[in-house]
């Protein structure tokens, strides 16, 4: 039992991101006719295979390093009779050197050891004309507590961008409900298997897991925390 993908299991995404707005970003992704789509981080590849669905002529590669993960990718992509047009990969994505007319970093950029790192080594792989789909973490309110890991403003990320050689298409923001949305159902799928293992061996484990994810996300990065989804192509 892994305690991590098991608190994914309510998830539609490893990220605060709604249907609504995965379906608004696919189509900031356009033109997708004939794309060759590579998700870096892909986890259990939600988005590539939505990205799939909505585009029959698109072909796609899932990459991530954690294999529980990419078996829920695989059986979601069977059952949604994606499986032929999709590969997932079981691989550390800083050592990928694929092209792309679309490329998928969400939430993945401290592989590579932060915004900036990962942002000049995804440019390569974009091909002329592509697109790349960024979503990663900013500042939201003006002091946040030290250890967050973000150390950015919205417009310094995009000024980011900038300087790393790209273009912004499209910028969206998870809102309150989608942070919540996530956050909740994250600790909700601990709080089951709670109720269910009552006399499992790891309980205390898990009990105090979702202690500590429910109190930092209330009482340190709620409201604090941002996430943005930033469609991006390359300058020139
Ligand atoms: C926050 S999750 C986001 C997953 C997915 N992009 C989504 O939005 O649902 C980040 C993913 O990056 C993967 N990851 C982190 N470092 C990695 C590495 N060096 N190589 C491959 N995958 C990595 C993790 O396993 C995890 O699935």
């Amino acid at each position: 039992m892994n305690p991590t993908v098991l608190a994914h299991a309510d998830l539609d995404f490893n990220a605060p991101l709604s249907d609504a707005r995965a379906e608004e970003l696919i189509a900031a992704l356009a033109p997708l006719a004939a794309a060759e789509v590579v998700d870096l981080g892909c986890g259990w590849a939600e988005l590539l295979l939505r990205l799939l669905e909505a585009e029959p002529t698109a072909t796609g590669i899932g990459i991530d390093s954690t294999a529980e993960e990419l078996s829920r990718s695989r059986r979601n992509a069977a059952a949604r009779g994606v499986g032929a047009r999709v590969r997932l990969v079981q691989d550390d994505i800083t050592n990928r050197t694929e092209t792309a007319d679309i490329v998928l970093a969400i939430g993945s950029s401290h592989a590579w050891g932060g915004t900036r790192q990962a942002l000049e080594a995804i440019r390569p792989r974009l091909r002329r004309g592509g697109r790349l789909l960024f979503g990663d973490g900013f500042r939201a309110a003006a002091q946040p507590p030290n250890d967050l890991g973000v150390d950015m403003s919205l417009a310094e990320l995009v000024e980011l961008t900038e300087k790393c050689g790209y273009r912004m298409l499209r910028l969206a923001t998870a809102n309150t409900d989608e942070w919540d949305s996530f956050e909740s159902r994250w600790c909700a799928a601990l709080e089951k298997w709670l109720l269910q293992n009552p006399t499992a061996a790891e309980h205390a484990e898990v009990r105090a897991l979702v202690h500590e994810h429910r109190t930092r996300w209330l009482r340190e990065y709620r409201g604090v925390l941002g996430f943005a989804y930033l469609v991006l192509t390359p300058d020139s």
